[in-house]
């Protein structure tokens, strides 16, 4: 007997394919994938043709400052240095209960949506390191149904302050995953050179991947990318490093930007965009036209770099929208990008989910098949575009083998204007309406 059998499943493929099977689990594995599995289980649910994806990734979100939204004010001017000014204000009284509880708040309005994979920044430019320490237990707390990466992230800058270099060493001790840093926000541009460079140091010395807020400014002349670039091709360290927001990117001049896709290209590095906010925080100093402030998504995209999407914030000093819906990104990032093909459009959705899996190297683990973790999630939809389109809702949340999460469809009943009600053929709006 299984613990757990799925029936009728449209089983989203790696490939964009889609057929038609029912899922066996046991023991937290996937253990059969067939047309028809005779058996009994624990728990069989009917699918009924539903889209059965793997889970959404939440490739880039700070989970410290979730949800302190106007805490102590709000952020009028919409800019990145106002909200970075905000929260050094709102980080002078964390505490680990006010960090984990926000964060557990946060991962479960992500989780019940189909977000099983998350990669937080924790702020370590703070001399207690308790979004550090909150985060790195929330890690543990939730292991059991979420993977958490925690990023090291400096947002005042490795050399704003005398004692950041040694608060980011101090954090890798402790157990972060991933160093990260914002070389555009130090001091001056040789500081940001010197802070490219003490990261990788310290990935390699700690064996650590690497996501750095990169050039996330207007300013064409931010072109700390390139010196990622640089490292990432001499260490070799490649599909380890990710460059997060890198927003000039979209400021640069054609011969420059495409010069640079070149070298990128040799990298294999990862690349993440954040669209949601974005497209809010940056064009801020422009009057018309105004930019989008997002990266070369598609044609990062098109040259076979891996790029996904991120949400980044929700509601807080940066961001004060937000739900934790990954569809709403996606759904974001094809806008902004204008990426309205077919393919393109498929790719968007791959960007939340597959291309997230690769940024966290996560491949082992991730992905459907027999043998690996059940981690999945049912949608609401028949294929890629339907579920961003229609921002598909996830039905089942599958971790670790467990029914996690179930929400319930909900029906619009056209009323007849006739003046009768309760009509017994009134019209259900729904997926196959
Ligand atoms: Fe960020």
């Amino acid at each position: 007997m299984y613990d757990l059998l799925l029936r009728q499943c449209r089983l989203l493929q790696a490939d964009g394919g889609i057929t038609e099977v029912d899922i066996a689990i046991q023991d937290g594995t996937i253990v059969a994938i067939a047309p028809q599995i005779a058996a009994i289980a624990k728990l069989v649910l009917d699918i009924q043709h539903q889209l059965v994806s793997p889970p959404f990734v939440e490739s880039h979100i700070h989970l410290d400052s979730a949800l302190t939204i106007g805490q102590p004010q709000w952020n009028q001017s919409g800019t990145l240095f106002e909200g970075i000014d905000i929260w050094r204000e709102r980080k002078g009284i964390l505490s680990l209960k006010d960090v984990k509880t926000r964060a557990i708040a946060t991962l479960k309005q992500q989780a019940i949506q189909g977000v099983l994979f998350v990669r937080s920044h924790a702020d370590v430019s703070e001399t207690s390191l308790t979004a550090l320490q909150a985060l790195l237990e929330v890690r543990e707390e939730v292991k059991d149904w979420m993977t958490l990466q925690i990023v090291a992230f400096p947002q005042d800058g490795i050399y704003g302050n005398p004692q950041n270099e040694r608060l980011l060493e101090q954090a890798m001790e402790m157990g972060a995953d991933v160093v990260g840093g914002i070389p555009h926000y130090e001091l001056t541009h040789e500081d940001g050179t010197k802070s490219v460079h003490r990261i990788f140091e310290l990935a390699q010395q700690y064996d650590r991947l690497i996501d750095l807020h990169c050039d996330e400014i207007d300013d064409e002349q931010s072109r700390f990318l390139e010196v990622v670039a640089a490292c990432a091709i001499r260490t070799g360290l490649g599909s380890r490093v990710t460059a997060s927001h890198t927003t000039a990117f979209g400021s640069y001049n054609n011969a420059y930007a495409f010069k640079l896709l070149g070298f990128l290209r040799r990298t294999q590095m990862n690349f993440i965009a954040n669209p949601l906010i974005n497209i809010t925080l940056q064009g801020r100093a422009d009057t018309y036209p105004k930019r989008r402030g997002v990266t070369r998504v598609k044609e990062l995209w098109q040259q076979g770099t891996n790029v996904s999407f991120g949400h980044d914030c929700i509601q807080d000093p940066w961001y004060p929208l937000g739900t934790g819906n990954m569809l709403e990104v996606a759904s974001m990032g094809l806008h902004v990008c204008q990426m309205t093909g077919k393919a393109e459009i498929d790719a968007c959705y791959d960007m939340v989910t597959w291309n997230g899996a690769t940024t966290l190297n996560l491949q082992n683990d991730y992905g459907i098949e027999v043998g690996k973790p059940a981690n999945f999630i049912v949608l609401d939809a028949c294929d890629r575009y339907d579920a961003i389109r229609r921002r598909a809702i996830a039905q089942y949340v599958i971790s670790q083998g467990r029914l996690l999460a179930h929400t319930e469809l909900p029906r619009t009943h056209w009323q007849p204007q006739d003046g009768s009600i309760n009509q017994p053929n009134a019209l259900a709006l729904s997926r196959d309406a």
